[in-house]
This record gives structure tokens, sequence and C-alpha cells, in this order.
């Protein structure tokens, strides 16, 4: 290891991304992405683009793309953040919102950035198990500085009960980032928690990435209290979103009534593997997301992963105590589905 990098970078761990197999055989139900396009419009706005405006830089405020998300979600532009991804968005919250002698909180299993980045920010984790089934668990007196928050949770889909994540926001005395990126899959969503009263450290994640069918394009945002918004305005990078992401999330998000005809789609197929999986002795967690969490029969999760792998068929496992039994995979096309069920 050379010795010019710095003692916690060596030390630390990445985050290990699911896998993105350039071969179009393979049936991938691996990261959550959504498989129908994105809206026309985003298709439209590609080719429209004048490529002659690319010499100038972006206008840096992303002011077009907060104005619309504060008209979707009843708010002011200065109460909304957009980032490069949300992933962009969790890391700038661990920096502004934790003191460098500050710790981060978050469920355990949920999302596994959250790890790598209290890391990356060089403060001490502190995980909370999950309970029994993956129900909400919270000990007596738990502290920390951020609590990034999964809501419904990835990778059980489990969406937790609203007076339980109202009343922990309320309590705890820290920043609690809600990660909604999968709410627009679930029956209900807490984005109300980020302009309630009492709820001055609330924060609620959302990203174009599942439900928009825009992963590849990296636009992910926070809507919540103006002082917290403008915090993170103000340690963003200058351009943090690029002229074509501004004229594409804008394209995508005029055309709300796509994104909901997908997500019903997927609802539907959702309910129907669900159902085709339980059948087939499969336990399968209850789910609120665009992917399942579910457990085959005998429980050797691996050898049914490796299996589905070699039939081209990409899912995701998580190895280790609490997740090690279980699949988590992506809802696909009805067309995928059947050849997933096939497979098993
Ligand atoms: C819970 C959760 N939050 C955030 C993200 C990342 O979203 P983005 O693509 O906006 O960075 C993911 C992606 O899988 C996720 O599962």
């Amino acid at each position: 290891m050379s010795a010019y990098i710095s003692k916690s970078v060596a030390a630390m761990e990445a985050y290990t991304p699911g896998e993105q197999p350039q071969d179009s055989e393979i049936v991938k139900l691996n990261t959550n992405e959504n498989p129908y396009p994105p809206s026309p419009r985003v298709a439209e706005a590609l080719r429209s683009f004048n490529a002659e405006r690319l010499r100038l830089y972006p206008e840096p405020r992303n002011l077009a793309i907060r104005s619309r998300l504060a008209e979707i979600h009843g708010c002011t532009p200065e109460q909304v953040f957009v980032g490069n991804g949300s992933d962009e968005v969790l890391a700038l919250a661990t920096r502004a919102f934790v003191e460098n002698d500050g710790t981060i909180g978050y469920f355990e299993p949920s999302y596994s950035l959250y790890p790598v980045l209290a890391d990356i920010r060089g403060v001490p984790r502190r995980p909370v198990e999950l309970g029994e089934d993956f129900a909400w668990r919270m000990p007596e007196g738990f502290r920390a500085s951020l609590f990034l928050l999964t809501c419904p949770n990835a990778p059980t889909g489990i969406q937790y009960s609203r007076p339980t994540l109202q009343a922990f926001c309320r309590a705890f005395d820290g920043v609690v980032v809600i990660d909604e990126a999968y709410a627009d899959f679930a029956a209900d969503s807490f984005m109300d928690l980020a302009f309630a009263p009492g709820h001055a450290n609330t924060l609620v994640m959302r990203t174009l990435s599942k439900s928009f069918s825009l992963a590849g394009l990296r636009l992910g945002y926070a809507v919540g209290p103006a002082p917290l918004i403008g915090a993170m305005q103000k340690i963003k990078d200058s351009y943090n979103l690029d002229m074509l992401s501004q004229s594409v999330a804008l394209a995508a998000l005029s055309d709300l009534a796509h994104m909901r005809t997908n997500v019903m789609r997927i609802q539907a197929t959702r309910a129907r593997l669900s159902d085709a999986l339980r059948k087939r002795g499969w336990k399968v967690l209850p789910s609120e997301t665009n992917f399942l969490f579910a457990s085959p029969p005998g429980g050797d999760a691996k050898a049914v992963f490796d299996a589905l792998r070699a039939r081209k068929i990409f899912v995701r496992y998580f190895p280790g105590p609490r997740t090690g039994a279980y699949l988590r995979i992506t809802i696909g096309t009805d067309a995928q589905t059947q050849a997933l069920l096939h497979a098993i």
C-alpha cells in the first residue's frame, strides 16, 4: 500500500455495486432497475438537445428542477436539494450534519452503502440490528448524529409504520434522512414528515433511478427544512448536475403519468411473482418496492443464486447470518418473470 494514502482510506473497504454485465442475453434482476423505458419525452429531450450549448457551464443552482420538484411536492425550491444520484445526496448529508467526533446510524440490514459512507466520512458506524423478520427495533436511548433510514427498506422490501417512524424522527436528536428510493412502489409515503411541525431534523430523499427508469442519468433529491437544504447546497460541487441531466430530468418530471403506469405494471407483476414463489414453497417477505426478498425452500439461497446465474439470470445475494438465506429479486417484465420461474 502506498504511503501517500490516508490511513482511513487505506483501511476501508469500498462499496460493492451490483454487477452491470454487458451481455444483453442476461435476464438482469440484480440492481432494482426499472424494466420499462423512461417517458418518450426523455428521448425527445435528448434528440432536441442542442450540443452547442455544452460550451457553457450548466445552471449551478439547479433551479428549474428544484422548482418542478417543489411544485410536485407542494413546497418551495428552497426546500429541495438535487444531487448526482441519491448517493451524492447521502454523501453530502454525512458532511453537512456530522461533526468530526459524530457518528452515523442505520439499520442492519439496509442499504449497504451507509456503512461505507461512515468510513469515508471517517466517523464511527452505529448499526442497529432489525428485529425478527426484519421488523423495526430501536434500542432505548439510541443516539447518533445522523440516521440513514431506508423506507420501505432494502433489501427486505418492508415498509415501517407511520406512527413508529414519526415518533422516532421526533425523539431523535440528530438528522434523519428517510431514504424513499422505492416509495413510488409503496402504498404510503412519508414525504409529509419533511414539512411537518416538530420535524426540523427530517429530510426525505427520492431518486429518479427506480420509478422513473433513469438509473443511468444519476438524479436524486432531498426535500425538507430550508436550513438543512441550504447547508447541503452550500457544500455541493458548483456544477453537480450536468446540463444534459438537467434537461432530461425535467422532461421525465413533466410526465408523471408515464411513471405511474410503469409502477402499476411492476406492482401487478410483483403480486404475481410473490404468489408463484409462495406456491413453490418459498418464503416471500411482504414487499412495498420493485423487488422481492425471498428465501427458497431449504434456505440454500447461494445454491439457487449460482444455478440461476448459470442460466444467465442475475439476482442479488447478500451473504451473512441475517440475509444469507434470501435472494433479492428485482421485478422485471412479464417475460423475464416467466424465464425466472421456468428456471426455478
Ligand atoms: C435504498 C437506496 N437508496 C439509494 C439508492 C441509490 O440511488 P441513486 O441511483 O439515486 O444513487 C439505492 C440504489 O439501489 C437504494 O437501494
